[in-house]
């Protein structure tokens, strides 16, 4: 049985909300922020402590959230393709309040993103590949995993592959019709119910550093991309030629921590 924490999760979104539930249902006490009096009723549900918390403008309640807490899970999205120029200074003054509440003995757990990478990069990329962001998006989150690495003594940096799971079928990534261009770069992409597994994993370990987050195969795009419409009986994407080179993200650095997804094998076969 695992000792019993005090875990703050900020953002109960598409990915927020199954940790809290996970996290309560292994017997966690777990404090979780809400802008929504809809997201509230959802926590109270799954037995989460809710603080309603709107960063920057309602930073107030973050002191008592964090308060004798053992770790605090950040999943506030960029926001990137809304905010465009503006996402990153947008995104590091939501983070701010938090440097006023941040203490030595709190484990910090960041998602990011496999998206500091950059798209350019190619074949294997492991945690001591360099970051090169070349979306508003990742350069955001990359600007916020160094804000994070200034100020939280104990920080854990988890970069997400390509999200999917339940609301998010990669066979509707690509609608009928819609091009998938360099179809034959490799996918990388990860479960929802593996990512929260990764984050419990580190909270329960206490591991700190930067982690990729993955599925450990990576079918081609033509391949994954074109299997799922035909299974879902949808005519395929239209596929441009390219991308072979493309970067294969490895979590072998979570894998030997013991974090052991679910949802590894992605070929279809
Ligand atoms: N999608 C992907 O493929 C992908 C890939 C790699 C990494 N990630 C990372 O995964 C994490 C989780 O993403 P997600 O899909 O769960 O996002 P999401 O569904 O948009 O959830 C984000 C949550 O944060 C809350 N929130 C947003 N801005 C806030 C603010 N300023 N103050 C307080 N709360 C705020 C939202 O509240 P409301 O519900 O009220 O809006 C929502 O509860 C993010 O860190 C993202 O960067 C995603």
């Amino acid at each position: 049985m695992e000792p019993r924490k005090t875990i703050a999760i900020l953002g109960t979104g598409w990915l927020g909300m199954p940790l809290v539930r996970a996290l309560a249902h292994r017997g966690h006490a777990v404090r979780a922020s809400y802008r929504r009096e809809a997201t509230r009723a959802q926590l109270l549900d799954l037995g989460a402590d809710p603080y309603p918390i709107d960063l920057p403008a309602l930073s107030g309640p973050l002191e008592v959230f964090l308060r004798d807490c053992d770790a605090l899970v950040v999943t506030l999205p960029p926001g990137g393709r809304r905010l465009r120029e503006e996402a990153t200074t947008t995104y590091l003054a939501a983070l701010a309040p938090l440097a006023d509440v941040l203490t030595d003995g709190l484990h910090l757990v960041y998602t990011s993103s496999t998206g500091v990478y950059g798209r350019a990069a190619g074949g294997r990329v492991t945690e001591a590949t360099p970051p090169a962001p070349d979306t508003h998006s990742a350069q955001a989150v990359l600007a916020a995993e160094r804000w994070l690495s200034d100020r939280a003594a104990r920080l854990t940096v988890l970069r997400l592959a390509g999200l999917f799971g339940p609301g998010r079928d990669p066979a509707s990534f690509f609608a009928s019709g819609r091009t998938v261009a360099q179809a034959d770069a490799p996918v990388n992409l990860v479960h929802q119910a593996d990512a929260v597994a990764a984050i419990a994993h580190v909270i329960g370990t206490g591991a700190t550093g930067t982690f990729n987050v993955c599925a450990a195969t990576h079918p081609t795009k033509r391949a994954f991309y074109g299997t799922l419409s035909q299974r879902a009986g949808r005519e395929a994407p239209i596929f441009t030629a390219g991308g072979a080179a493309g970067k294969l993200v490895d979590s072998t650095a979570l894998r030997t921590l013991g974090w052991v997804p679910r949802h590894d094998d992605l070929t279809l076969t």
